[in-house]
């Protein structure tokens, strides 16, 4: 017995030695502590030994047990921290090389623009509010004084979903019927409607099928021209600079009454005529004017009591002026090299 021991022992000695990599010690783990291993070997004769005896045998395969099993252990973590040291040495961070450019993105040149209108006009103490895309004809134009026939309406020929009633709102105006209503000729009114809108228009430079208005509707008592002409005044020079200089036209809607075109001073040529402004030192961004009592009338408001202004933005128009861009397309399409350029050129 004790020879076999003695015979285990040095066998392991040199075997231990020679032990390199993860696999060698597979093989020796197999070899002497396996289920087929050397001590197993070495208790497989147990029947024919006597009680004390088995109980000397069992005690020494043991201990040999432990300590075979201690110098394996001890062998394998030696070669798992070698192989974890030399893929820290292989993976080390070269600190010197220019790091990966991620990419960022950047708001939608549209989408900022609206905002920034927004935020002017909540100052204001205007309520931002919503309306259906989908509209009916009773909204987007009966209310809006362009009944059945009006000629205005060849001019915001735009897509019908079903029969002659439903279609893509021409103009974010039908939201201002929706709010009277809402407020049954009861309370004062100050919203904005930002929003898409529709026409059948066919795309080009200029034009684009869908685009973008910013309602603004402002209902109360004895309200004049010269405060729509003061709301305007601040938003001009909110989002163009503090220097920019606003004027009224005359122009004709059916829901307003007078109607205007609200023009800004060129912010280009400060004036003096330019390609931007055609030469005439002004940029019409606006249509608006009084509510039409009409209008006011059929949205349950009393004209007797109540009168107000309206307007309506080119959210589009107003983007491209600011950000020197000239086709409507570019903010439709997705290169993205175009948002880059525009949000570097807002940055400087
Ligand atoms: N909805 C008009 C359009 O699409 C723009 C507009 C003009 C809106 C005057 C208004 C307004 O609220 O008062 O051309």
């Amino acid at each position: 017995m004790d020879d076999k021991v003695k015979e285990i022992q040095n066998n392991f000695a040199s075997d231990i030695k020679n032990v390199k990599k993860l696999q060698d010690i597979v093989d020796i783990k197999a070899k002497y502590i396996g289920k087929n291993g050397c001590i197993t070997e070495l208790t497989k004769n147990m029947r024919d030994y006597s009680v004390e005896e088995r109980k000397e045998i069992g005690k020494i395969a043991n201990e040999l047990k432990n300590k075979i099993t201690e110098s394996i252990s001890n062998e394998e973590n030696r070669i798992n921290k070698e192989l974890i040291d030399e893929k820290l040495k292989n993976e080390a961070i070269d600190v010197s090389l220019p790091g990966l450019e991620i990419p960022c993105g950047a708001p939608n040149i549209l989408e900022k623009t609206i905002e920034e209108f927004e935020t002017v006009f909540m100052s204001l103490g205007y309520d931002v509010v919503d309306g259906p895309e989908v509209e009916e004809d009773h909204y987007n134009f009966e209310l809006l004084n362009l009944p059945k026939g009006h000629p205005a309406r060849d001019a915001q020929d735009t897509f019908y979903l079903e029969g002659e009633d439903l279609l893509l709102r021409s103009q974010t105006s039908p939201v201002q019927a929706r709010v009277m209503l809402q407020n049954k000729g009861e309370k004062p009114i100050r919203m904005i409607c930002p929003g898409k809108t529709y026409r059948r228009d066919d795309d080009d430079a200029t034009h684009s099928h869908q685009f973008t208005q910013i309602e603004g509707l402002l209902v109360d008592h004895d309200i004049s021209l010269s405060d729509l002409k003061g709301t305007f005044d601040i938003i001009a020079k909110k989002l163009f600079g503090e220097d920019t200089k606003t004027r009224f036209r005359p122009s004709y809607y059916p829901f307003t009454e007078p109607s205007v075109e609200m023009d800004i001073s060129c912010f280009n040529c400060k004036g003096k005529g330019c390609n931007i402004c055609k030469n005439t030192g002004w940029i019409t961004i606006s249509g608006a004017g009084m509510v039409n009592p009409n209008v006011l009338k059929m949205c349950g408001y009393d004209p007797e009591k109540w009168n107000g202004f309206a307007f309506g933005f080119g959210a589009e128009r107003c983007a491209m002026l600011k950000y020197d861009i000239n086709d409507i397309r570019t903010f439709y399409n997705t290169d993205l090299r175009e948002i880059k350029v525009f949000d570097r050129k807002d940055g400087e």
